[in-house]
């Protein structure tokens, strides 16, 4: 049974290997046209529809108080909607109570009891469920392990950092087993450096485990980089939902646009026959377009566009200045102004000249890479 998961992983084992034996159904989760409202007005989730996977990494991605956190306490049973239904495991849930769902939450503000040990927290959940105190130490001890808090022990948690606090909230949830794991950004209280480790270990423990986990950020590269997919939420309502790559270059809209960190956004100006034409600076760029089609925008992703002198066959060639340069390290974004609009262009550092502010440089853009976006 579940019981022996964490032990059947030597930690020495492929961390990206997902074992799909030990992925359980019973963790697929089904939202059917769910409906939360606060009050008269507030409308938190306004017809949620949602297939997540068995072993799947899923995050909710969106502004602050889009209802990702309604969401997730809709699916650990702390708030029940008004209208729709659940299902974990094939089995619905709507009326659950909490305690009868295997499904654990770990919270931002971490949740634990600051004056007990890092042992006695995570055996809470255990001794609460009245597992016996040999089966109970066994599995502390396991789990303490696998999260690497073996040395930490002893330690009352009002002396960690926040980092190991995190890894102590993680390890309270795990050693429940829960078939699905909630996860209300557990890092947004961790500074950068400590963040993208967690990131990395967060991941790692989900696909060796196997265990579905529902995780919660407004950060996107956050959501990027850890999820197998990722659904992105305005208003209560779904927007897009799919893997990190096509989420972030195939935007639905103008929402998961911006929201995906995209800046170059162009209404389409003018529609003649079969054909748009987007003005931008002194070039109309022109595509064939579908009849549902004469309405929207065009995007071009910043690391799209390149910077002369040679323009590539059949690209798009325009003259701008730079205004503004940001290096940041590994990449240096421009601000560039063409023909008065403005155009964010990132480059990869490799050491080629740096354009200065004031430069004239030719900007070169790949048709195929312009993306059109619903209205
Ligand atoms: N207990 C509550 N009472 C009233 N309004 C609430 C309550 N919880 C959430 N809301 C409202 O529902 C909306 C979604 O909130 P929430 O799910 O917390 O968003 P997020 O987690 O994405 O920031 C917000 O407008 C919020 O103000
Ligand atoms: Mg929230």
């Amino acid at each position: 049974m579940g019981i022996s998961r964490p032990m059947t992983v030597s930690p020495s084992a492929e961390p990206d290997a997902v074992d799909t034996q030990r992925v359980r159904d019973a963790s697929a989760i089904a939202l059917r046209n769910l409906h939360k409202r606060f009050g008269r007005d507030a409308v938190a989730l306004d017809g949620v529809d949602l297939d997540i996977h068995a072993g799947e990494f899923f995050t909710l991605l969106g502004p602050s108080g889009c209802g990702k956190t309604t969401l997730l306490r809709i699916l650990a049973g702390l708030e029940a909607p008004n209208e729709g239904s659940l299902t974990i495991g094939g089995k619905d849930v709507t009326t659950t109570p909490p305690h009868l769902r295997s499904v654990n939450t770990v919270f931002q503000s971490y949740a634990l009891f600051p004056h007990l040990s890092v042992h006695d927290n995570i055996a809470f959940g255990l001794r609460m469920k009245g597992v016996a105190a040999a089966e109970r130490e066994r599995r502390v001890q396991e789990i303490a392990d696998f999260i690497k808090l073996g040395a930490l022990m002893e330690r009352r948690v009002n002396q960690l950092s926040g980092g190991q606090r995190q890894r102590v909230a993680l390890a309270r949830a795990l050693v429940c087993e829960p078939d699905v794991l909630l996860l209300d950004e557990p890092l947004s209280a961790l500074d950068a450096g400590l963040r993208n480790q967690l990131q990395v270990e967060l991941q790692r423990t989900q696909k060796r485990l196997g265990m579905t986990f529902v995780f919660v950020t407004h950060d996107q590269e956050e959501a990027m980089v850890m999820s197998d997919r990722i659904a992105v939420l305005d208003g209560g309502v779904i927007q897009q939902v799919g893997p990190p790559q096509t989420v972030y270059e195939h935007p639905i809209n103008a929402f998961v646009a911006r929201f995906m960190g995209h800046v170059n956004l162009f209404e389409i100006d003018s529609v003649s026959g079969d054909r748009v034409t987007t003005a931008l600076g002194q070039l109309r760029l022109e595509q064939p377009l579908a009849e549902h089609e004469r309405h929207g925008m065009l995007l071009i992703r910043q690391e799209v566009i390149e910077l002369g002198p040679e323009v590539p066959e059949g690209y798009n060639a325009l003259e701008g200045v730079v205004r503004e340069r940001l290096y940041r390290g590994s990449r240096v974004e421009y601000r560039l102004e063409v023909d008065g609009v403005v155009l964010l262009a990132t480059a990869s550092n490799l050491g080629q000249r740096l354009h200065a502010v004031g430069d004239r440089v030719t900007v070169s853009i790949c048709p195929e890479d312009i993306v059109r976006l619903d209205a």
